[in-house]
């Protein structure tokens, strides 16, 4: 017989009854001017999500309190998680969560007699979306504990051997939720329509520090570590990492944690986080999750950055000692307001996360550091936007209301999401004026606050309360191009920077012969003018690659994006001399962005095997996600 009464079970009860105690704020203060007039269109629109099996309009699961122990000799999270959820359908009986490699042991329903088991089924899994588990909820219950245990090939989890850490001594444990592998974490509606708040209780080997996307509230009595998440997330934003990690403050509010090889380092490059709150603050209104930290992780994180709530994770390739790279905090920042804040329903509006946030991002930029900067920016990004445009699928992936018919969410954060959603907003911002969008924007992340939206209820929240002052200032068709169409539309801002043109003037001379790589003027570059050189260059002889790199030590450059940038050159040259290095930067180095399109360019340019015999050897090192992405970009 099983033992529900689990440690959890009075902290549960006592959450309940404080529940409404740490509700979110969703007021403005008096001075707010988004709070005037701020009219909250009645009618909200629906887009279905198809990567959840949930029956999310029916029964939604309100809490989550886990209770873990995270298992480095088996690797896998071994315990129980409770649900409190409500019926929206009067007579429900059955909750639908999604699970993926779940090892479920028994499930039970809370009763007047405690705690008794109730019918459960899983269906046969599916490759992406997993095993619906259809729970019997009776008709009476409102919480539910399930005791089960995640599988060590788990595609959310990354469990790194002690030698696969910096420190060599003790192992690390990280996740990556988004976009739907919260339920191989744990039984969940895996969907960011529904929103939970959680709390946790872990037991972790002695010496290991565990954090979670939440406040990090100690250990109690026994030796758990215990965390509370107040607000309302989806369960994308559920995370955890679990190893020899140490934290250095910023200021009282803000600060890094990282294994200790890399803590000074990041406390420094991330030095600017409190002025970008700051920022944010004064355009889109308070940071309403109280701390801000970020997680440097181990170099095998698969994205640039993860904005999980109170904790963003980091990729250490940011750490490149002149902050030449802060943009992606000034991103998972952003996201505080918008994803996290006012959160996508479903993934066909990803836009909603990502494109705002690249527009807030590079408005945090130019508050920061100017508008050089944040124009260069801008370029750099259309650039690769348009790149992704042409090497769409299909045309409806190029719409930012994205096709019902996706294969999986991968398939929504392509640059379409974030930099032709950027270019939607400034194209309005221009329309508008920033003097009548940024309070528009600002009153939006209010109005919304703690709500999964879809684009329409955007587009409506937008009539009501902006195009209804400016009625002239963008048409209908303007903004269905925008949103229903292919491409990017002519409407778009063109951004020129000096900067580059420059650039562009010495790339030139050079490539004619004019003058010697070494007598460039590329004292005063930053990473971003190398990098539009280094995109920017002609199909060279080998005796200029040469030149160039012996002018510049271009191979093994220390900045992630820069080396990134050269060895694409490099590959589409030919360029021998790079090729051991590269190999180097793709044995040690699991950001998405930069292998999926070093290994996609290496099998492109006639280097399939050794793509292959790279990726045999980097492989387990690699996270479970990038495992699967290179694996499909290879097969192609
Ligand atoms: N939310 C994303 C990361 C993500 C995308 C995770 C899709 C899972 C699925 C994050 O905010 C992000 O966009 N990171 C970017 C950096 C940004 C500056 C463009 C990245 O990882 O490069
Ligand atoms: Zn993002």
């Amino acid at each position: 017989m099983i033992d529900f009464r689990l440690s959890t079970f009075t902290l549960i009860a006592a959450v309940g009854v404080t529940l409404g105690a740490c509700a979110p704020e969703t007021t403005s203060s008096p001075k707010d001017v988004s709070a005037v007039d701020v009219i909250i269109p009645s009618e909200r629109f629906f887009t279905a999500d198809q990567f959840t099996y949930a029956n999310y309009q029916e029964v939604v699961v309100k809490h989550a309190a886990l209770d873990l122990d995270v298992n480095f000799d088996r690797k896998v999270l071994d315990g129980a998680v409770t649900l409190r959820f409500e019926r929206l359908k009067p007579g429900a009986r059955t909750l639908i969560l999604d699970t993926k490699d779940l090892l479920i042991k028994a499930v039970a329903l809370e009763t007047e007699d405690g705690w008794v088991p109730t019918r459960y089924t899983l269906t046969e899994a599916d490759t992406v979306l997993g095993s619906a588990m259809n729970v019997d909820i009776g008709t009476d219950a409102t919480q539910l504990r399930i005791i089960y245990e995640t599988s060590p090939k788990a595609e959310g989890l990354q469990w790194l051997t002690p030698a696969q850490t910096a420190g060599k001594e003790k192992p690390y444990l990280f996740s990556q939720a988004q976009a739907l592998y919260a339920r191989t974490m744990l039984p969940i509606q895996d969907t960011p329509a529904v929103r939970l708040t959680y709390e946790a209780s872990l037991r972790v080997p002695d010496g290991l520090l565990p954090l979670m996307s939440a406040s990090q509230d100690g250990q109690d009595a026994d030796g758990n570590w215990t965390f509370s998440m107040p607000q309302p997330i989806p369960s994308y934003l559920i995370a955890i990492a679990v190893g020899d990690i140490k934290f250095k403050a910023i200021n009282d509010t803000i600060g890094v944690y990282a294994e200790q090889y890399i803590l000074d380092a990041s406390a420094e490059e991330f030095a600017e986080t409190p002025q970008m709150e700051m920022a944010n603050t004064e355009l889109y209104g308070p940071y309403r999750w109280g701390r801000y930290d970020l997680i440097v992780l181990p170099p095998s994180f698969p994205y640039g950055g993860m904005e999980n709530p109170r904790l963003s994770f980091m990729t250490p390739t940011l750490i490149a000692g002149d902050k030449s790279l802060t943009n992606v905090v000034a991103h998972e920042l952003a996201h505080s307001w918008s994803g996290n804040l006012v959160t996508n329903s479903n993934w066909r509006d990803a836009w909603l996360n990502e494109g705002f946030t690249s527009y807030v991002e590079n408005r945090v930029m130019e508050a920061l550091y100017g508008e050089r900067r944040a124009v260069m920016e801008q370029v750099l990004d259309l650039e690769g936007m348009k790149r992704a445009i042409s090497e769409a699928a299909r045309p409806e992936l190029t719409h930012l209301k994205l096709p019902d018919d996706m294969k999986h969410p991968d398939d929504a954060f392509t640059l379409v999401s974030y930099i032709k959603g950027a270019n939607f907003l400034f194209f309005l911002e221009d329309r508008f004026g920033r003097d009548a969008f940024d309070p528009f924007l600002k009153s939006y992340f209010n109005a919304y606050a703690f709500d999964s939206i879809t684009t329409e209820d955007f587009l409506g929240f937008m009539d009501a309360n902006l195009r209804n002052k400016f009625p002239d200032a963008v048409t209908d068709a303007e903004i269905s191009e925008w949103v229903y169409g292919p491409g990017l539309p002519d409407t778009a801002r063109k951004p020129e920077s000096d900067a580059f043109a420059e650039v562009d003037a010495v790339s030139a001379s050079w490539t004619r012969g004019d003058i010697r790589a070494a007598k460039l003027p590329t004292e005063k570059w930053s990473t971003h003018e190398w990098l539009h050189f280094l995109n920017g260059l002609p199909n060279l002889t080998q005796a200029q690659y040469e030149e160039l790199d012996s002018a510049f030590a271009l191979t093994g450059t220390q900045n992630a994006e820069t080396a990134f940038a050269w060895y694409m050159q490099a590959i589409k040259g030919g360029y021998e001399p790079a090729m051991p290095a590269l190999e180097d930067f793709l044995m040690t180095v699991g950001r998405g962005k930069f292998i999926y399109r070093l290994y996609g360019a290496l099998k492109d340019n006639g280097q399939t095997d050794m793509a292959n015999r790279i990726f045999a050897k980097a492989k387990a090192g690699y996270h479970p996600i990038a495992q699967r992405r290179i694996g499909d970009v290879l097969a192609k």
